[in-house]
């Protein structure tokens, strides 16, 4: 029987990022990943995602060739190469993750992992994969979250997108029905809109991206109008026949003709099929309960990412995996979500870290909104011909910055830079303190500050 100091379930980025950081520190450790290593987000989420959108990028930028200056000729885009171009890069990213696993050594078994009772005999956790029994002093859950299907009449018999199949068409539907205009929805959005198809989004609440900064939203649902994107806000589809879909609207019923629908109504923490029942953990919300140590109600068993069911975030994942592995040597850290950046991968791009003002309210706390154009900074400029965007700062009373939220183009990178002062609790004037390269875009938080 094979006896480990550390069992992980998923190898996606929680569960990698733990056996690394575990193999390093030369505790054996053993990673179980039914499909490829890399999880969601390497395979169907994050960096497939954001190689089609960069495709997309460099197709929208030759067709804007000409207000450079450049001239580019007809263009065109084949996206039997884009979506071959994706799977190369999934590939290549993928074999780096098997390499560092064993760099690191720790040990791989590809099959599915099923946690069993502990047995009298022993105390440790034992799980089963591919007719073995692994033993493990500690074990780690990282089986992330899946795909909510919400019983929408018609839906099944009628087929529908996720974002796993999107990510596989070889041809760009006539008219797209997006169903939720959460960041699946919308940045699919982005990328078929850009390849010429009629994209329609419904959503349910009164904005999109809830959770982002609603105003930002608004201006960027407003940009991606102006591209063609049609949206429904305060709507539902109500039932699906065939391409015939029914969309209700403040209690009116209308009916669309579309060629696909792709659903994206949120995912949910994976909590069943591999054994967890015989742990019997608490549960908080629609995740496994855990505390700052990312440890769940069962001694020596601790669960990192999606399958917490609160943030649902890769980089949230990464951070919650240190933090774990942290506390098995023997640190004392505990996770902090003050900081978690939150980005949408669209053209503009937008992005945010810390509060939002429609949080702030709800807790009844005093703040100060300082807002500037993206314009103000000289290489936007340069950068987005007749592009539009808006970095916003929240302070509390003393100036501690609260919240950064920034519409355009890298809002990506450089919300790292807002990250780093919130989560360091850091004042208006620590930041304005610090040196920032010119001309940059990110010049534009400490011009806001
Ligand atoms: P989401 O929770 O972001 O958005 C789902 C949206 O669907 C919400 O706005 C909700 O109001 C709406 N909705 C729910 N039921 C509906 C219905 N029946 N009809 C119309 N609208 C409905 O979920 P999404 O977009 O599926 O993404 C899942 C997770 O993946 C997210 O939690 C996100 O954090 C993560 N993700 C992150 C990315 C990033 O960071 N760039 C990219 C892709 C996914």
């Amino acid at each position: 029987m094979n006896i480990y100091d550390l069992a992980i379930i998923g190898g996606g980025p929680a569960g990698y990022t733990a056996a690394k950081l575990a193999g390093k520190n030369r505790l054996k450790t053993v990673l179980f990943e039914k499909n490829n290593i890399g999880g969601v987000c390497l395979n169907e989420g994050c960096i497939p995602t954001k190689t089609l959108l960069y495709s997309a990028k460099v197709y929208q930028s030759a067709r804007d060739a000409a207000k450079y200056g450049v001239s580019c000729g007809a263009t065109a885009y084949d996206l039997p190469k884009i979506i071959a171009r994706k799977n190369k890069i999934v590939r290549k990213l993928s074999a780096g993750i098997r390499a560092r696993m064993h760099e690191a050594g720790v040990e791989t078994v590809t099959g599915e992992a099923i946690i069993r009772a502990k047995g009298e005999r022993h105390e440790a956790q034992a799980i089963k994969c591919n007719g073995q029994i692994y033993l493990a002093d500690k074990l780690l859950l990282c089986t992330g979250s899946e795909t909510v299907i919400p019983p929408i009449p018609g839906l099944s018999e009628t087929g529908f997108w996720t974002g796993r199949e999107a990510l596989e068409t070889k041809e760009v539907p006539e008219s797209l029905l997006i169903i939720g205009g959460g960041v699946i929805g919308i940045e699919f959005a982005s990328f078929f809109n850009t390849l010429g198809a009629k994209v329609t989004v419904v959503e349910m609440t009164d904005e999109i991206l809830t959770g982002m900064d609603k105003a930002l939203s608004a201006l960027l649902r407003n940009e991606l109008s102006k591209k063609g994107i049609e949206f429904h806000l305060n709507a539902m589809v109500v039932s699906v026949n065939g391409r015939q879909i029914e969309i209700e609207k403040a209690g009116e019923k209308s009916v669309s003709e579309v060629s696909k629908i792709l659903l994206s109504v949120g995912r949910k923490a994976v909590l069943t099929g591999f054994g967890l029942e015989t742990l019997n953990l608490e549960l908080f919300g629609n995740g496994l309960k855990v505390n700052g140590y990312m440890q769940t109600s069962c001694p020596g068993v601790y669960a990192c990412g999606d399958i917490t069911g609160f943030s649902l975030l890769a980089h949230t994942a990464v951070r919650e995996a240190e933090i774990a592995v942290g506390h098995i040597l023997g640190k004392n850290e505990k996770m902090s979500y003050k900081a978690v950046p939150g980005v949408i991968y669209t053209h503009p791009e937008m992005a945010g870290a810390g509060k939002t003002e429609e949080a702030l309210r709800s807790e009844n706390v005093a703040y100060t909104v300082k807002q500037l154009p993206m314009a103000y900074s000289g290489r936007f400029v340069a950068e987005n011909e007749q592009g539009n965007g808006i970095c916003k700062i929240l302070e509390s009373e003393d100036g501690t910055i609260l919240g950064v939220h920034i519409l355009g183009n890298p809002a990506s990178e450089i919300i790292a830079i807002a990250g780093i002062a919130i989560e360091k609790g850091w004042k208006a004037g620590d930041l304005k303190a610090v040196i920032f390269p010119h001309p940059t875009v990110g010049e534009i938080i400490k011009e806001t500050l």
